[in-house]
């Protein structure tokens, strides 16, 4: 088994019931099922955190896409460093942040990016971790790469916590991934619908009705 290998989460054998795990009163009715619960993702991120130092060859500048990933983020940077302080791989790290979005409702529209070229030009020389949620359909990290390439980083190597099984993807496959999971819209640990559900620990399925009840109304 490769460790690199995702956990393919499937959707028949891994729906966990609403009342088996806290949720907050106010997502209950807008949410199908707990699909990981927070203890599974944090225990996948030590791991990917280990991997990362590993196969590391020199200070990384870890770069968060947010604001998804600012919870894997923190979890991960949180875990290389206690890593770090355990064995006798030392890997200095500097921390990034890229603002990234592409999402409303659900249909992805043009993605925008808020790095300027003076920010970009800090990426020269250096080894990069791009730091994202979820791959969905691949559109924006493809992007997101493209530009970063230009400025001649040594490396860029991309984590993403989930990637989705679906139609839609244009087959990209980051370089350390936490979880594979099924076409449906997650949201949960910093991942949102419309700015909503980033309180949530787990990551879940949203329901018919939370996505009513919470979509931008024009
Ligand atoms: N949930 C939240 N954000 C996303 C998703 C998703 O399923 N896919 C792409 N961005
Ligand atoms: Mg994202």
């Amino acid at each position: 088994m490769d460790p690199k290998k995702w956990i393919d989460v499937n959707s028949e054998s891994f729906q966990y019931s609403l009342d088996h795990f806290v949720i907050p009163d106010h997502y209950e009715d807008a949410l199908s099922s707990v699909l990981i619960p927070h203890g599974v993702i944090m225990d996948r991120v030590e791991k990917l955190a280990k991997l990362i130092v590993q196969e590391s060859t020199g200070p990384l500048v870890v770069c968060c896409v947010l604001k998804g990933g600012h919870q894997f983020f923190a979890d991960l940077v949180n875990y290389i460093k206690k890593n770090v302080t355990r064995g006798n791989k030392t890997v200095p790290l500097s921390l990034e942040f890229i603002k990234v979005k592409s999402y409303s409702n659900e249909t992805s529209g043009d993605v925008k990016l808020s790095l300027t070229d003076e920010e970009c030009k800090e990426f020269s020389g250096k080894n990069i971790l791009i730091v994202e949620d979820i791959i969905d359909t691949g559109k924006t990290m493809v992007q997101l790469l493209a530009k970063l390439r230009k400025y001649n980083p040594e490396s860029v190597k991309v984590a993403s916590l989930l990637i989705k099984k679906t139609p839609l993807s244009n087959g990209y496959v980051p370089d350390y991934v936490g979880f594979a999971i099924p076409n449906a819209f997650v949201v949960g640990y910093a991942l949102d619908y419309n700015e909503y559900f980033r309180d949530l620990d787990h990551i879940c399925v949203i329901n018919d009705h939370g996505k009513e009840k919470y979509a931008i109304k024009n």
